[in-house]
This record gives structure tokens, C-alpha cells and sequence, in this order.
């Protein structure tokens, strides 16, 4: 495999360049502003950028985005064009070129109060980034040609600064704060390493269309918090809630957790987060909790 990695230097695209290089694949790098073999600035319009990329890659693995929620919910406009309306003349500049792209989508892109959702389950976002995300989608599986949608849940890592639920958390007990904790908010926290292995596995397995991309082992926020809290001797700043009671909550979803049978079946096996949390602790929080 060939593989072109667009945000090769985010949380994700990081990821992606070590194992695919690891693994004895050629990989290109694109970013938006770090030094890498091409660059892309999604802000702008595509035009025919992928007319100049060279004969021989196979694949494209999208991991450029805001990444963050959040900002989507700001604003709106100037996120979608670059996650949507951009990155599909950029899709369709690479499946000209005969390129299989592969995209991260997120759980988002359902309503988010059952959890335990099937690929092909009836999609419904609630929020500006899963629609934006469910749009994308919907474009790419429209043109009928060879490609992999990856739904992603709470990606967290073992670099500092982990911006995830897992690192967020950890942030505020590092702090001293007290940490309100929902017991009807479920998360699905995956360790962003794991993703590449997964999706190497799908790609040599010829898969196409969408694939729920996660760690299968839910967490209630609350059992979350207290997990890293006990790690940090701090049960005490963990405070149990639900998310009616949780101010300014209203706008998240409780339950986004997705049915994860179908990448599962390759093999493929997630990292527990138990495993993770020396590397966890230690890369974000060593100079605090010394
Ligand atoms: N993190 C999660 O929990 C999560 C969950 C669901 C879905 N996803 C999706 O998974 C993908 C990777 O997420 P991530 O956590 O790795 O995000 P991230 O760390 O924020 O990385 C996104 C990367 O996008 C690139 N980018 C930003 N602005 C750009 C621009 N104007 N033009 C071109 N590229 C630009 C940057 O890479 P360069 O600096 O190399 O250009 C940036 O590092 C995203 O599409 C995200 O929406 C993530």
C-alpha cells in the first residue's frame, strides 16, 4: 500500500504515519503547516491539488478536521467548509485520480441517547460536528466507488496535552477541582494508537463503506472519574451526577457508544484503558502528580 496521510501531524495523523511506516508501507505526509511532502490548506479552496500527487498512491487517509465539537457548534459556517464542502472537492479530486480514500466520521452522526449503534442504523445527529460528519459521509458512499468511512469515538492519547474526556478529566483532579461526574452520560474512550492497526486490518481485508471504529468497553463518566481519581488517591473530588442536573450539559449526548462486531471480527483486538493508564498518567500528568 501507498498511503497519503492528510493532517499528518494531528492527534490522529501522527498515529497513522508511525504504524503505516512501521508496518513497511510507503507514506506521504500532507499538512497545513508543519514541514511534510505536500501541502494542503483546507481553508482554502482545493482546486486541482490532487492532480500533482505522484502515480503510485493507493490510498488517502483523511484525518484533517477541526477535531473538535465544540467548534463546530460555534461556528458553523467556517467549519463546515473546510470539513465538508472543501474536503469533498479534495475526495473528488483523489478518487479521480483512482486513490481509495478512507475518512473519520464520529458517533455523532446518531442521535446519541441509545448507544450500542449498528453501522447501518438510522443516523440522525444532534449536533453541528455530527452533521457535518454525516454530510461528508453521504457524499463519498453516494459516488458508488471503493472507500472506508471510520466512525471514531473520544480518541484519547498518551501525549500531553490529551484534550479527550480521559485527559480532561485527569486536568481538573490534577487541579484540585471537583469533578462533577454524569452516571447517564456513557463514553466510549479509545486509545487513538489502536485506530491504524484496526484500520490496516480492514484495508487488507478489502473492506468499503462505514465501520465502527472503537473501544467496545463503555465507561459511565462517573466510573470514569473515579477510576483515574482512586489512580491519583482523589476519590474525594469526584461527585456524582446525571447530566439533567449538570449545568450547561444540555447540548451533550448521553450515549453515543457504537456496535463494534463488524471490525472486531478481523482479529482486531482494542487496548484496555487500565492497560493504558501508566502511559496516561505519566505522559500527562508526571510534573503534577510528582
Ligand atoms: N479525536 C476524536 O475523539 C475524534 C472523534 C471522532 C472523529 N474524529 C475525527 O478524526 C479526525 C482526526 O482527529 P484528531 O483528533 O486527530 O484531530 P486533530 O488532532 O485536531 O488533527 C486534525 C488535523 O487536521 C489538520 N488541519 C487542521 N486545519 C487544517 C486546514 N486548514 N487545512 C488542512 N488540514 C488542517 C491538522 O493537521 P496538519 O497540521 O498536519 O495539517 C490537524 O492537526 C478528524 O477528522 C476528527 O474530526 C476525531
Amino acid at each position: 500500500m501507498s498511503l497519503l496521510v492528510i493532517g499528518a501531524n494531528g492527534r490522529l495523523g501522527r498515529q497513522v504515519v508511525t504504524h503505516f511506516e512501521a508496518a513497511g508501507h510507503q507514506v506521504w505526509r500532507t499538512s497545513h503547516r508543519e514541514p511534510a511532502d505536500f501541502h494542503l490548506d483546507l481553508a482554502e479552496p482545493v482546486g486541482r491539488w490532487a492532480t500533482a500527487l505522484p502515480s503510485c498512491i493507493t490510498h488517502a487517509w483523511v484525518c484533517s478536521g477541526t477535531g473538535q465539537p465544540e467548534v463546530c457548534h460555534r461556528e458553523p459556517q467556517s467549519t463546515r467548509l473546510l470539513n465538508v464542502d472543501h474536503t469533498v472537492d479534495l475526495l473528488g479530486g483523489l478518487l479521480d485520480r483512482g486513490i481509495k480514500p478512507i475518512i473519520c466520521s464520529t458517533a455523532e452522526v446518531f442521535a446519541g441517547r441509545r448507544g450500542s449503534y449498528r453501522e447501518d442504523d438510522q443516523t440522525g445527529p444532534g449536533t453541528e460536528f455530527g452533521r457535518q460528519k454525516k454530510d461528508l459521509e453521504t457524499w463519498l458512499l453516494a459516488q458508488g466507488r471503493p472507500c472506508l468511512v471510520v466512525r471514531l469515538t473520544q480518541l484519547y492519547t498518551t501525549d500531553a496535552p490529551d484534550t479527550s474526556p480521559v485527559g480532561a478529566l485527569l486536568a481538573s483532579l490534577l487541579a484540585g477541582e471537583t469533578v462533577a461526574a454524569a452516571d447517564d452520560e456513557v463514553l466510549c474512550p479509545t486509545f487513538v494508537g489502536d485506530i491504524p492497526g484496526a484500520v490496516e486490518r480492514l484495508t487488507r481485508a478489502g473492506a468499503n463503506g462505514v465501520y465502527h471504529v472503537a473501544n467496545p468497553t463503555t465507561w459511565t463518566a462517573y466510573a470514569l472519574a473515579l477510576l483515574l481519581a482512586n489512580r491519583l488517591g482523589r476519590a474525594r473530588l469526584v461527585e456524582r451526577t446525571s447530566l439533567r442536573e449538570q449545568l450547561g450539559a444540555g447540548h451533550r449526548l448521553p450515549n453515543t457508544s457504537l456496535d463494534v462486531r463488524r471490525v472486531l471480527a478481523t482479529g482486531f483486538r482494542f487496548s484496555a484503558l487500565e492497560e493504558r493508564l501508566p502511559a496516561i498518567l505519566e505522559a500527562n500528568c508526571a510534573p503534577a502528580a510528582a
